[in-house]
């Protein structure tokens, strides 16, 4: 029985009710987009729902890394989680679609997705699987690093490059030619030092919160593709809390995707700056030509995938661009 359904049954019978635990699980930095959210989640809950609710939260990896994040989420060893909307395909397909190279031309175009029907739809995908998402926060878009510079898509030919668990970077690394290596994200820092693998895909502020910087000579600025969350809790948790808790949590989730999706842009500007700042990495900036060459190399990984994604929602997602 979930701590939330003890706790319920104690408030029937009379007795006083224990505090509920919500452990929050993440795999990044407190100073990065989600680290920031998960802060706030927790000093809101508890002063909105003191004596109620307790909200633990364990950064960078410490409680579980994110093999093994979803697995907590369901034997209930941690109630709130936000995986990279990368790390999902195993549990839905639909979810891929945020790993197409060159979907969203920006962050507000994502955002306009995620809040519109089809995007909502999304969090309700794995509810089958026994989770349900509770909302979308932004990191941001990835820029792509390497010890060579690379300024066309040749030039990553044959590197090896750390990827998240999907299948649909998978695709898209192997589109150039290039050796994709799926991994944890604790274990990027070190296989970068060590030379295990070249280079990397990821947002300024997990590149500069990580110190992949250090070990990395060159990062272009490609703004390819995505680094999104979705909150997720299990749907046996979520669905035990009393009705009270949860409709004041529902809310509390709500203010905090609002905060934490306005202060994404600020943190990676400021990773970004810190970057430049530190030296120790060439930032390459790209011509419109040079960009849509990587566009045009990735874009094979679309059609793949369209059968598992499907292509409405695929056309939908697109609709999402321009309307800024
Ligand atoms: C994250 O932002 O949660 C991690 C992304 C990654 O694995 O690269």
């Amino acid at each position: 029985m979930s701590a939330a359904i003890v706790a319920g049954a104690l408030v029937s019978a009379g007795v006083e009710a224990r505090e509920i635990v919500i452990k929050f699980s993440h795999v990044v930095a407190e100073n990065t987009p989600k680290g920031q959210g998960a802060l706030m989640f927790k000093e809101l809950a508890e002063e909105r729902l003191a004596g109620k609710v307790k909200v633990e939260v364990y950064p960078n990896s410490q409680l579980y890394g994110d093999a093994k994040e979803m697995e907590a989420l369901a034997l209930g060893d941690v109630q709130l989680i936000a995986p990279s909307l990368s790390k999902f395909d195993r549990y839905t397909k639909q979810v891929q679609l945020f790993d197409l190279p060159f979907l969203f031309d920006d962050i507000a175009a994502v955002d306009r997705f995620q809040n519109g029907p089809e995007g909502r739809k999304l969090l309700r995908s794995m509810e089958d699987k026994g989770f349900i998402g509770l909302g979308y926060w932004h990191n941001g878009m990835k820029q792509i690093s390497a010890n060579r510079p690379l300024r066309s898509p040749a030039d990553a030919k044959g590197l090896k490059f750390r990827i998240q668990a999907s299948d649909v970077l998978l695709a898209q690394f192997q589109a150039l030619d290039a050796n994709p290596q799926k991994m944890a994200f604790s274990e990027v820092y070190q296989a970068l030092q060590v030379g295990t693998v070249d280079g990397q895909e990821n947002t300024w502020s997990n590149i500069y919160s990580q110190k992949f910087h250090e070990v990395q000579k060159h990062i272009t600025e490609s703004n390819h593709g995505i680094i999104d969350y979705m909150v997720v809790t299990s749907t046996d948790f979520w669905n035990g809390l009393p009705d009270d808790v949860r409709s004041e949590l529902e809310a509390i989730m709500e203010e905090v995707t609002s905060k934490v999706n306005d202060l994404a842009n600020d943190i990676n500007e400021e990773a970004k700056s810190n970057i430049q700042k530190a030296g120790t990495s060439e930032i390459i900036q790209l011509t419109t030509e040079e960009r849509k060459a990587w566009k045009e190399a990735m874009a094979p990984v679309w059609k793949q995938f369209e059968p598992e994604i499907g292509a409405e929602l695929i056309a939908a997602a697109e609709a999402a661009n321009g309307g800024s």
